[in-house]
């Protein structure tokens, strides 16, 4: 799939956010290392911190229908700036693959891309265990 395709998902995403409480939508494309793409949005809860970012239901999709591996992910945000995952995602990410490309979005549809490893030097993984 190509960076626009995939970007084109993500951004389609963003009318899936179930957001009643913050009202700030996000939508997520993963590519996985074979191809594979996964997509995901936030989906809040009336107990705040069950929340699920837009990053990790994708996540959650891929690895549950067996992929691991993960090529790049876009996040799709509508604000002006581009919308970073946040620090659980990154683990969350992390763990499966610390290379990957994290391209963020804003609401120009702007990019910015940089290495998952970029986002969280330093990161803890199943080597410390
Ligand atoms: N959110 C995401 O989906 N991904 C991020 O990386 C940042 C935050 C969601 C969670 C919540 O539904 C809303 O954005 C506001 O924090």
């Amino acid at each position: 799939m190509t960076e626009r395709e995939l970007t084109q998902k993500a951004v389609e995403m963003l009318e899936r956010a179930y957001i009643p409480y913050s009202h700030f939508p996000v939508g997520a494309a993963l590519e996985c290392e074979d191809g594979a793409v996964y997509t995901g949005c936030n989906i809040e809860n009336s107990s705040y911190s069950l929340t699920l970012c837009a990053e990790r239901t994708a996540a959650v999709k891929a690895v549950s229908e067996g992929h691991t591996k993960f090529r790049r992910i876009v996040i799709a945000g509508n604000s002006e700036d581009f919308c970073y995952p946040c620090g659980a995602c990154r683990q969350f990410l992390y763990e499966f693959s610390p290379d990957m490309e994290v391209i963020c979005l804003n609401r120009a549809r702007e990019a910015r891309k940089m290495t998952l490893r970029a986002l969280m030097p330093c990161g803890f993984d199943s080597t410390f265990l």
